[in-house]
């Protein structure tokens, strides 16, 4: 059993959404699990208490939250010490376009090289867009062949490989 803390990043949900099933997982699996939002970290906050860190973030315009970037930059020595991932969500991983040079630039911006990285395919929330994010969304789900039904949100992530994550996870740190 093992203390581990999930940092996440979000912006319209769909990160913590897949943060806290990774958290519910390694609780069933036995471990003491702490999961908080990158953007409003608890003041008394101590990472070094922890015995892993999973850290989640989502890609918009190309980019990781700035948050995590620093949350990963602030303690990218403990990061690269404890048993930790970098858990990553886009759109492009739906469709097979993950670009490396997102995960490459993170590295190069925080200093953390994450030994265990996974990228899950997030969502299509067209109904907790705004109206110009809705149609810049559509317009892209239409070149890359995704759903234009603005009237619903398309959920494109894969559970049970989220699933199996955590279990992996677990076994790392137990
Ligand atoms: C304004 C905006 C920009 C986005 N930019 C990208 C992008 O550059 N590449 C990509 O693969 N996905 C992009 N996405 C898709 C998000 O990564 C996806 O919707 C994800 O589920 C968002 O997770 P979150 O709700 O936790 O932030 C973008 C989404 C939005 C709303």
């Amino acid at each position: 059993m093992a203390k581990v803390l999930i940092v996440y990043g979000s912006g319209y949900g769909q990160t913590q959404k897949i943060a806290e099933f990774i958290a519910k997982r390694l609780r069933e699996r036995g471990n003491e699990v702490d999961i908080v939002f990158g953007k409003r970290l608890p003041r008394n906050l101590s990472p070094e208490t922890y015995e892993a860190i999973i850290v989640a973030a989502s890609v918009r315009s190309m980019k990781y939250q700035k948050y995590i970037v620093s949350f990963a930059r602030t303690h990218c020595q403990l990061l690269q010490k404890l048993p930790s991932a970098f858990v990553s969500v886009s759109m492009a991983e739906a469709g097979g376009g993950f670009q490396t040079s997102w995960l490459e630039k993170f590295i190069s911006d925080s200093g953390w090289k994450p030994a265990i990285f996974r990228s899950f395919a997030g969502a299509l929330d067209y109904r907790k867009y705004n109206f110009i994010t809705r149609m810049i969304m559509k317009k892209i789900a239409q070149k890359t062949r995704m759903n234009t039904d603005t009237s619903a949100n398309h959920e494109y992530t894969d559970w049970d490989k989220v699933k199996k994550f955590a279990d992996e996870f677990a076994d790392t740190v137990a």
